[in-house]
């Protein structure tokens, strides 16, 4: 029952989408994309932003974790974080997204750390073959440094298509509208048919 469901829906999203999206529209990103959120988030803001995005676009998630923790500790995490960026480390991550060429639109996100972006974002960039893949950069912050954090992303995601990034002290409030602009939003019947076609059976 559950998989007729799943056609009917497919195809009214289908209908919809063909009178929606001009074909050959080159502006605009085809909605019937694969998207994933890669994130990194120390303290659980880039986190909560990261599932808001996917929320709001049927993204899949992935959170880059270093093999060798952070401190727990504020002081302690800065002391590691400053010495990875002076020493331009590669912190190991662990795991590793085995499909990565099903995705056409990479979110990266993660916390500005000493005027940038963690290292291991880095790692993260250099890890896959990223080229023709369209790249959306967003950020955390506490004062400043987002613009350059943001720009950091874009320098290490050469050989791709960049849209308009994002970053946020903490609130979500613009996030749905930021997604509107960039036209990555899933309708609700799309994201309907996401939730469905996730669901075990
Ligand atoms: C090591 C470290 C360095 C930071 N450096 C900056 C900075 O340069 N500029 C800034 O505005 N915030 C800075 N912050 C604050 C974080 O960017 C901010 O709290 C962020 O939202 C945390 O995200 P998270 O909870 O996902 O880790 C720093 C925080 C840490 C732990």
């Amino acid at each position: 029952m559950k998989k007729y469901l799943i056609i009917m829906v497919a195809l009214v999203v289908g209908a919809f989408s063909a009178c929606a999206t001009p074909q050959g529209d080159q502006n605009s990103t085809p909605k019937q994309t694969n998207i994933l959120v890669a994130y990194f988030s120390w303290g659980g803001t880039t986190k909560k932003v990261a599932e808001e995005i996917a929320s709001h676009t049927g993204a899949d998630l992935f959170r880059i974790e270093p093999v060798q923790a952070y401190p727990t500790e504020y002081r302690p995490c800065t002391e590691v974080a400053r010495k990875e960026r002076d020493e331009n480390a590669r912190p190991t991550i662990k795991g590793k997204i085995e499909n990565i060429d099903k995705y056409d639109v990479i979110f990266i996100g993660c916390p500005v750390w000493w005027h940038t972006a963690p290292m291991i974002i880095s790692t993260f960039a250099e890890s896959y073959d990223l080229r023709g893949k369209t790249i959306v950069p967003f950020c955390t912050y506490a004062e400043t440094y987002r613009d350059e954090t943001l720009q950091k992303i874009v320098e290490l995601t050469p050989h791709t298509r960049h849209l308009k990034g994002f970053g946020t002290t903490g609130s979500t409030a613009d996030v749905k509208a930021w997604l509107e602009d960039i036209d990555v939003l899933k309708t609700p019947a799309e994201q309907e048919m996401i939730n469905l076609s996730r669901q075990k059976w």
